[in-house]
């Protein structure tokens, strides 16, 4: 064995290792299903690291938060050929401060804002308005009144957050389903030019009303009419010029009627399901009463078997809305799942938009081999303190050979250095490499050796 100076190769070592504790990469490697932990961010895009106790999935694992954009697959199809992640009470988050600077009495649906869900791929909005303050805000209340209490925030606030979104993403269609109790004269039609969302709005005149197609996504993005609105006041078509929703779109029952296995019905403002004239299927699913914990089970398994119910009930039509709280909350692919299923009977005949071949004719699918869930770790996060020096490794991503190597260096200074210098290695060693997960057993050998020499 060559003689290597054994000061400088352990320097470069400890250099190595200190870069490594004290900016531990936050790597976007870990795919759906992946142990991760939940203050890093490790995650692949699109996922998130959370647990779903309820399930008894109490492991952080990397899960979904956005569906696939359908148009980078198949684009240029009619409107109600696709589907949409929607936001149930998409304003109502947690923590919100009412006007008077208390919290808003009444329960979140919602973990982030707007802009953020628009990020995320949401593009359905269900907006509660109200007149208060001599303005409309956005409400969570009751007999169609707002109280300072139960205020979030004014509905121009989202609004604007909808403009700069459609700004900057000229290809985007959004739509917004107002719960509607304003009444002050001209209100809704007010509050969306002052948020510049005018110029967006897909008119009333353009929206088919007798079982026909919508114009073509492509043809809605050309003619810049990006915003599709719908109230749920009738006598706003009139006023206004605002669609009334079930005019046009049938909506599944909301709450926990909504939610009873084997059945699915018409919310009673709507017409039957299957009542082709109205083009567009809104599914709701999510409890009476908001539950953040039991919403990933919700947005789970039994929201794409109760989409399948509601694909029957609603004469073979798959939704076009699918309405859940807390989107982001799931077992693995949650609602975000659901929309790619859905629009991947929707564009391509596919059992999921993931499967569709881009541009290719319908039914041509690449559906993959089923693989085995990928390994979970050998323990969860064990994170070394850094030595009680309050910072921590957390290094899923360091490429494991080069760590190996550092290894393999250290085990050769052991054999042939000074106690002092070996102990070192040795601690090191055991940083690595419970950092890699995977020669945990040598490192807390190493540890052992440590308090061994220090108890000398
Ligand atoms: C499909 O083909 C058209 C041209 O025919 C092209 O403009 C488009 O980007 C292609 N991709 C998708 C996803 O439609
Ligand atoms: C609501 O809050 C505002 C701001 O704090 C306050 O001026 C107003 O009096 C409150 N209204 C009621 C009815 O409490
Ligand atoms: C829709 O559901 C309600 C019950 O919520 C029912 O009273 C109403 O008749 C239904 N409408 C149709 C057309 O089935
Ligand atoms: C539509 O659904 C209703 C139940 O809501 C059912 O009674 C009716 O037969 C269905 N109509 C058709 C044409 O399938
Ligand atoms: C919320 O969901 C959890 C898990 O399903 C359930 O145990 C709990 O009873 C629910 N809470 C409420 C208030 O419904």
């Amino acid at each position: 064995m060559p003689r290597y100076d054994h000061n400088f190769i352990l320097v470069i070592t400890i250099l190595y290792a200190t870069i490594l504790f004290i900016f531990p990469t936050s790597s976007s490697s870990l795919k759906i299903g992946e142990t991760c932990s939940p203050d890093g961010n490790q995650c692949d895009a699109g996922l998130r690291c959370g647990t779903c106790p309820a399930s008894g999935n109490t492991r952080p694992r990397c899960t979904r938060i956005q569906p696939i954009s359908p148009t980078s697959k198949v684009n240029g199809l009619p409107f109600n050929r696709y589907s949409w992640l929607t936001t149930h009470n998409s304003y109502a988050l947690s923590g919100s401060k009412s006007p008077s600077g208390s919290p808003v009495l009444g329960p979140a649906n919602q973990e982030d804002d707007v802009a953020s869900q628009l990020r995320n791929g949401v593009r359905g909005l269900m907006l509660d308005m109200y007149d208060f303050n001599n303005d409309i805000w956005m409400c969570h209340s009751f007999g169609g009144r707002c109280y300072n209490i139960t205020a979030y925030q004014p509905t121009i606030n989202v609004l604007r957050e909808i403009q700069k979104f459609l700004e900057a993403n000229p290809t985007e269609i959004v739509t917004i389903f107002i719960e509607d109790y304003v009444t002050s004269s001209d209100g809704l039609t007010r509050v969306f030019n002052a948020a510049g969302l005018t110029r967006y709005m897909f008119p009333l005149s353009r929206m088919p009303r007798d079982s026909g197609d919508w114009p073509l996504i492509t043809d809605m993005v050309a003619q810049n009419q990006r915003l599709v609105v719908f109230t749920s006041k009738s006598a706003k078509e009139a006023s206004e010029g605002v669609a009334y929703e079930w005019s046009f779109v049938v909506e599944t029952q909301y709450g926990n009627e909504g939610q009873v296995a084997g059945s699915c019905r018409n919310r009673s403002e709507s017409s039957a399901l299957n009542t082709t004239s109205r083009s567009l299927v809104l599914q709701n699913y999510f409890s009476t009463n908001p539950n953040v914990t039991g919403a990933c089970i919700d947005n789970s398994a039994s929201l794409i078997t109760m989409m399948n119910t509601c694909h029957q009930a609603a004469g073979s039509r798959w939704p076009n809305y699918i309405a859940v709280d807390f989107y982001q909350r799931s077992d693995g692919g949650g609602a975000p799942e659901a929309v790619d299923v859905a629009n991947g009977y929707l564009t391509c005949g596919c059992p999921n938009i993931a499967y569709c071949r881009v541009n290719s004719t319908f039914g041509t699918c690449d559906i993959p081999i089923l693989s085995p869930p990928p390994p979970a770790q050998l323990q969860p996060d064990r994170s070394f303190d850094g030595f009680g020096l309050g910072f921590a490794v957390h290094g899923a991503a360091q490429p494991q050979w080069f760590h190996l190597a550092i290894v393999t260096t250290l085990t050769s200074l052991i054999c042939t250095s000074s106690s002092l210098t070996s102990a070192i290695s040795w601690m090191l060693i055991g940083a690595l490499t419970r950092n890699t997960n995977q020669l945990a057993n040598l490192g807390e050998e190493a540890e052992g050796t440590f308090q061994a020499m220090l108890h000398l």
